[in-house]
């Protein structure tokens, strides 16, 4: 037999490894719903032009609402005979109400059809996962908001730098997310136009209506170019881009946890539900789940690279190699909400151990450059403190002691501008509290920075 929808050219049909080579049903049917929503559209618009009359209308509509039931509740038969999930949902309307169901596709092609599922799709996940970026969002401010004056060691080349507080660092994470909220809106805005009414690339015969079709299925507008709209998949390749980036950072944010979590580390307990034992060694407690997000990156990136090639060189306009664009989409969108709803899971359960981070602070000089600051504030050229102060750490070093620790005897062998008040910005407490200016660590700066982050929670 020979497939129906297109029977009429063909001698012979496909079978075996070809069918299912061709098809992409057993992947594309998660598009079913966008699918009969798109069909409810464009029918409801040729019965409004007069194309469909409103009793084929109501035929349409009664079959896709018994066909959406039947996909619900899992008794629908896919076919990969049918190919994908546009002529399954087709061929099954057609079986349900007959003449009318034939009618469907007038004015229609499936490079239409599957250009607005996969958008409405895509709009829907990204909906979907800005909501559950949101909440992983305010976990982290949350967090924050416990911890405006924990201190811990800032780090540059994951050597201690300079003393800062763990809030502050938790909001670097906030500001990160916050722009890929924002690319994903951007992504949302750009995708958000129709291509029905394109048909198979040229437009259609028709006296269609595309702006009530677009409006039906909550587009801003239809697509300007009926041979982009078939056969452009930028909006994918823009969401994977985006969705690369927030991988990237929630693998820093898993790698951070990952090293605080360690026992050379100890600042911070993740939660036991969010770690495994280990089937060997009794005392282990892996942050497996961390390590997961870390490690998920690479298939999104991945995914990122599948669409750029896939696109890559296409003549205008539809040509089957679009068929591949699902499954690495699909990937992406899984892979990135399921690690963002794990990070927004785990995260309010972290418990930061402030004393191990505050000693780890003040055992890591952290303050040197304070007392560099300190000393150019007497009067000294910043090239000959940042020299004294050198050796001052050197004389901690060999002693074995933090830097506030050293006797003011002891400092000022260094430099006779050093005084009792000397103390105040050696302490760690001193050091963040002084960089008191908006960005910074200042715990004053932080709280302000937490209120700010909660009001854009609110708006977002
Ligand atoms: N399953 C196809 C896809 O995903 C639908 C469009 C097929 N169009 C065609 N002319 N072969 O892209």
């Amino acid at each position: 037999k020979t497939n129906q929808q297109w029977g009429g050219r063909f001698s012979e049909s496909m079978d075996g490894l070809i069918l299912q080579f061709n098809a992409s049903v057993d992947f594309d049917q998660r598009l079913a719903m966008q699918d009969i929503a798109g069909s409810r559209a464009h029918a409801t618009m040729l019965a409004a032009q007069g194309i469909l009359t409103p009793a084929e209308l109501s035929d349409i509509d009664t079959g896709l609402t018994q066909i959406q039931q039947s996909i619900h509740d899992g008794t629908f038969e896919w076919s990969t005979e049918l190919e994908d999930v546009h002529m399954n949902i087709e061929a099954r309307l057609t079986e349900l109400i007959g003449l009318a169901g034939k009618k469907l596709h007038t004015g229609r092609s499936r490079n239409d059809q599957v250009a607005t599922d996969i958008r409405l799709y895509l709009r829907g996940a990204i909906d979907t996962l800005r909501m559950d970026l949101g909440y992983l969002m305010q976990a982290i401010v949350d967090l924050a908001d416990q911890e405006t004056d924990t201190i811990m060691p800032g780090f540059t080349h994951l050597q201690s730098a300079q003393p800062v507080t763990f809030g502050h660092h938790l909001l670097a994470w906030f500001e990160m997310l916050k722009r890929d909220a924002s690319r994903l809106t951007d992504c949302r805005e750009r995708l958000n136009q129709c291509p029905l009414g394109a048909a198979a690339l040229a437009g259609t015969s028709y006296p269609i209506n595309r702006q009530q079709t677009a409006d039906l299925l909550g587009f801003d507008t239809v697509c300007a170019n009926s041979l982009d709209a078939v056969s452009d998949r930028d909006f994918a390749i823009e969401f994977c881009s985006a969705a690369s980036i927030l991988a990237m950072h929630l693998s820093r944010m898993a790698e951070e946890m990952i090293i605080w979590n360690s026992q050379q580390f100890q600042f911070v307990d993740l939660p036991d539900r969010f770690c495994t034992g280990s089937s060997i060694m009794p005392q282990k407690k892996n942050p497996d789940i961390a390590e997961l997000v870390r490690g998920k990156t690479g298939r999104v990136y991945g995914n990122l690279m599948t669409l750029l090639t896939l696109m890559k060189s296409q003549p205008l306009a539809y040509n089957k190699d679009n068929q591949e664009d699902k499954t690495p989409l699909f990937d992406s969108i899984d892979t990135v909400s399921a690690c963002v709803q794990a990070f927004a899971g785990m995260i309010p359960h972290i418990r930061a151990n402030r004393d191990a981070m505050k000693l780890a602070a003040k055992n890591g000089y952290a303050t040197a450059t304070d007392l560099a600051d300190y000393l150019v504030k007497k009067g000294v050229a910043f090239r000959d403190a940042h020299e004294v102060v050198g050796k001052a750490v050197a004389m901690a070093i060999r002693e074995n002691c933090a830097l506030d620790e050293l006797d003011l005897a002891a400092l000022q062998t260094h430099s006779s501008m050093i005084e009792s008040d000397v103390y105040d910005i050696l302490r760690v407490e001193g050091s963040v509290k002084s960089r008191n200016h908006v960005g910074g660590t200042a715990p004053e700066q932080v709280s302000a920075a937490v209120n700010a982050a909660k009001v854009f929670l609110t708006e977002m």
